[in-house]
């Protein structure tokens, strides 16, 4: 992202980032990416495509790439199904975790052999004799990188590296006799040149709520539930949801909630607040909020 990066709330309230964390952020990937065999790059299942930066592409190019739909717990099943086809089409090895229980964390040592495939076969053609495949962490903030890297690495992991005449400068966890992992996650700063997907990050709280207004938030929160979650909002708030214009509904959520104002107006923020809570604790259920482009049946 640029130093002019920012996305616009609206009343045209701009966004700004922070170009000096980015830089930095980017230039140790840049130098950690060169020591590795495959980047696995961490997405939130509940928003696989705003999770996922772009710019990694270039970053991590001739790396072999592994995509872990983590948070799969918050997420819906049926979607997050047809986003790991989505991305398997596109030529990635993906895998479907919780890094919180741990679900699916393991196998991500048989997904990393198996996108190193060919780097494992030339090696045995070759006779070399196969060291462990080392893999680095990346990921937007939040999605869930030091999760994933403790359930991963587990208590009995021994570092490596940083040895006095050994390797100076990276750590590396040993998860087994296969794979070491670069104890430094690359964080990846979201990216976004829309206000949809600006917002799709915040929900999941990847950046700092204060810098969007919660208003905006929750009108592409309804509007996403209107479309792929019909009764959802019937269902929490007893209201009446048959109308798709959203601004009513969160009028209806306030007033329900007695989100009032002086004078008996309702609090728009105050309403929006009540269901960004709803959606983040799962009150409202395990909701996806982004469909794979090909994907048109519900
Ligand atoms: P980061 O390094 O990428 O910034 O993310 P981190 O691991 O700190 O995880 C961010 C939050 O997401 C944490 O919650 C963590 O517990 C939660 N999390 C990570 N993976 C999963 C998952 O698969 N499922 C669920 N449900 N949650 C996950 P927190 O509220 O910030 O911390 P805590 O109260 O859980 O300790």
């Amino acid at each position: 992202m640029s130093k002019t990066d920012n996305i616009k709330g609206y009343e045209n309230k701009t966004i700004n980032w922070y170009p000096g964390h980015m830089a930095k952020a980017k230039r140790m990937m840049q130098e950690s990416i060169k020591l590795i065999d495959v980047v696995v790059e961490i997405l939130d299942a509940r928003i696989p495509l705003s999770s996922k930066n772009p710019d990694i592409d270039e970053l991590a190019n001739g790396k072999y790439r592994v995509l872990l739909l983590n948070k799969s717990d918050m997420a819906d099943d049926k979607k997050t199904d047809a986003w790991k086809k989505y991305y398997e089409d596109k030529g990635f090895f993906v895998s479907i975790v919780n890094s919180k229980t741990g679900a699916g964390v393991k196998a991500t040592t048989e997904v990393i052999q198996k996108a190193c495939q060919e780097k494992i076969e030339r090696d045995r053609k070759k006779g070399i004799l196969q060291r462990p495949l080392r893999a680095m962490i990346a990921g937007i903030p939040n999605s869930g990188k030091s999760t994933f890297i403790n359930s991963f690495a587990g208590k009995a992991c021994t570092k490596t590296g940083n040895k006095p005449g050994v390797t100076i400068g990276k750590q590396w966890i040993r998860i087994n006799k296969n794979v070491e992992l670069l104890d430094t996650p690359g964080i990846l700063w979201p990216k976004f040149e829309d206000q949809k997907t600006g917002l799709h990050i915040a929900f999941i709280g990847s950046i700092n709520d204060d810098i969007l207004y919660p208003e905006d938030m929750a009108l592409e929160l309804i509007k996403i539930l209107i479309n792929d979650y019909p009764g959802i909002l019937k269902e929490r708030y007893d209201i009446d949801a048959s109308d798709d214009d959203a601004v009513k509904i969160l009028e209806s959520i306030g007033q329900k909630r007695g989100c009032l104002k002086k004078g008996a107006e309702i609090d728009m923020e105050k309403a929006s607040k009540v269901l960004i809570d709803d959606f983040r604790s799962l009150k409202l259920g395990r909701i996806t909020l982004e469909v794979p482009p090909e994907v048109t049946e519900k």
